[in-house]
């Protein structure tokens, strides 16, 4: 087995790579949360439907709107990062599909007559692409702290009233400190979590 990326970047994307929860005082540029995006934005998505959608809370006005419904746990981590995503699902995703999916015109249909296989779409579809996100965030040098102990319903008032969007996970996104760093928790190994049929 010979890897194409080099041990030094696996353990940047998998290896050595923490969740963070501590921050250096080291700002995010716009044209870092632009990169960004234009990496996660190719990984793959059923259909290619692409229902994730990013809010980047980076002011602090903007993240004072996020505290009140964050769990008491994840105020301080959140408060004091750089960046802050709102990972979420357009729940109407299926009305870009004729642009997005273009061979295949029927696509709108299969999710628009049915809005259990819509909502299931788009929160799979969507936390593929925070993942995507924490993976590209890593490849181009940002730590994250990936977070689902908040109020959903809650963000989803503030952030998207309008009601078509519907958030998934938050992840900050900086430089993070070691500090308070615990050890890291093992992993599962393969015959535990894994079976060759
Ligand atoms: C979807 C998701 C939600 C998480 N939610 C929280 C959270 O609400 N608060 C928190 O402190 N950590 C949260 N974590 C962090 C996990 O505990 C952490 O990623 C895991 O223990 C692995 O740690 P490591 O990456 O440092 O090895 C979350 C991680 C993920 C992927």
């Amino acid at each position: 087995m010979r890897p194409i990326l080099s041990d030094a970047a696996l353990d940047t994307l998998f290896r050595q790579a923490r969740s963070y929860n501590r921050w250096r005082d080291e700002p995010v540029s716009d044209v870092t949360i632009e990169a960004l995006y234009e990496l996660l934005k190719w990984g793959p998505t059923s259909a290619n439907c692409q229902p994730g959608r990013f809010l980047f809370l980076k002011s602090r006005q903007a993240k004072e709107r996020l505290r009140p419904h964050l769990m008491e746990g994840n105020v301080e981590k959140a408060m004091t990062a750089p960046v802050v995503t709102i990972i979420a699902y357009d729940t109407r995703f299926y009305e870009r599909l004729a642009e997005l999916f273009p061979h295949k015109p029927e696509a709108r249909d299969w999710f628009a007559k049915d809005p259990r296989v819509a909502e299931e779409t788009a929160f799979r579809n969507s936390t593929l692409q925070g993942a995507y996100l924490i993976m590209a965030a890593r490849a181009l040098g940002l730590d994250c702290g990936p977070m689902s102990g908040f109020d959903n319903a809650g963000v989803d008032r503030e952030f998207f009233p309008e009601g078509d969007v519907k958030s998934n996970f938050l992840c900050a996104l900086g430089y993070g400190s070691e500090e308070l760093l615990f050890p890291r928790g093992p992993r599962l190994g393969f015959a535990e979590a894994c079976r060759i049929l």
